[in-house]
């Protein structure tokens, strides 16, 4: 049986299945990701990407911080939408076969697809609040803000995304931790499982069909109990 017929397989007959996700999930969908060869960390900047997001360049260096993050990872969201796999896992959510979506993923497009239960553990660029009043504003409020975003009180607005040295949110982690450990079917689609602690979650994962949808190999691909390297749109097209 082909890898795809054996997912179809595990689907059809399951009713506890978690997705876990990374920006591999939105590539078809015209964002480009972090990792790959065209992907963001790969263009060429005055600082390593990574720093650019973390919360040192977001204080120390406040106005390349918002010219790369409304450029690079605001206003893509808006020119883009959710594609194929992310209707799917919607749907199979619908079908009362998928209990969760946990995502690394900062577009909304989950929720745009119609998932209801989705774990955002590195946050959104759709939620905004001044740091001064916290007052909420939209990604198009940050969009078309002349520099750096400000609040009607004069508070800078910044959005509720998880930048390099930020925690992530514990109660989402724990939500997550519990999805993976009671879920019968994991499937992993779309990331490098290189940034922890998000990497780390599927550590908890008992069960023995770990599938990895994925274009490139990762580290987990030698305890995937199924793996696929193919386009995630593409396949899950095919289920
Ligand atoms: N189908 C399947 N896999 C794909 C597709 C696709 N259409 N497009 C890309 N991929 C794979 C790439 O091969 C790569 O392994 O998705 C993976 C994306 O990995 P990254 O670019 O590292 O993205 P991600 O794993 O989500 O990064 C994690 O890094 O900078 C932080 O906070 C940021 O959440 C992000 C985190």
């Amino acid at each position: 049986m082909s890898e795809i017929e054996t997912l179809k397989q595990w689907i059809d007959e399951s009713d506890n299945i978690v997705f876990f996700g990374g920006a591999g999930v939105s590539t078809e969908s015209g964002i480009p990701d972090f990792r790959s060869v065209d992907g963001l960390y790969n263009q060429k900047y005055k600082y390593p990407p990574e720093v650019m997001v973390s919360h040192t360049f977001l204080t120390q260096h406040t106005e390349e911080f918002y010219d790369f993050y409304k450029e690079k990872l605001a206003a893509p969201v808006l020119n883009a939408k959710p594609n194929v796999a992310h209707y799917k896992l919607a749907e199979w959510e619908k079908q009362g076969k998928l209990k969760a979506v946990i995502t690394q993923n900062i577009d909304g497009f989950h929720q745009l697809a119609g998932s209801k239960e989705v774990l955002e553990l590195h946050g959104t660029v759709m939620k905004n609040y001044c740091e001064k009043c916290g007052k909420r504003y939209t990604v198009e409020d940050v969009i078309k803000a002349d520099g750096v975003p400000k609040c009607s009180c004069g508070g800078r607005i910044r959005p509720d995304v998880v930048l390099y040295e930020e925690g992530l949110d514990m109660d989402i982690m724990e939500r997550a931790v519990r999805y993976i450990q009671k879920a019968d079917v994991l499937i992993i689609g779309g990331t490098s499982l290189v940034v922890y602690p998000a990497a780390g979650l599927i550590r908890y994962y008992t069960g023995n069909k770990l599938v990895l949808v994925n274009l490139s190999e990762t580290s987990q691909d030698r305890y995937a109990d199924l793996v696929i390297h193919e386009k995630i749109g593409e396949v899950f097209s095919k289920l």
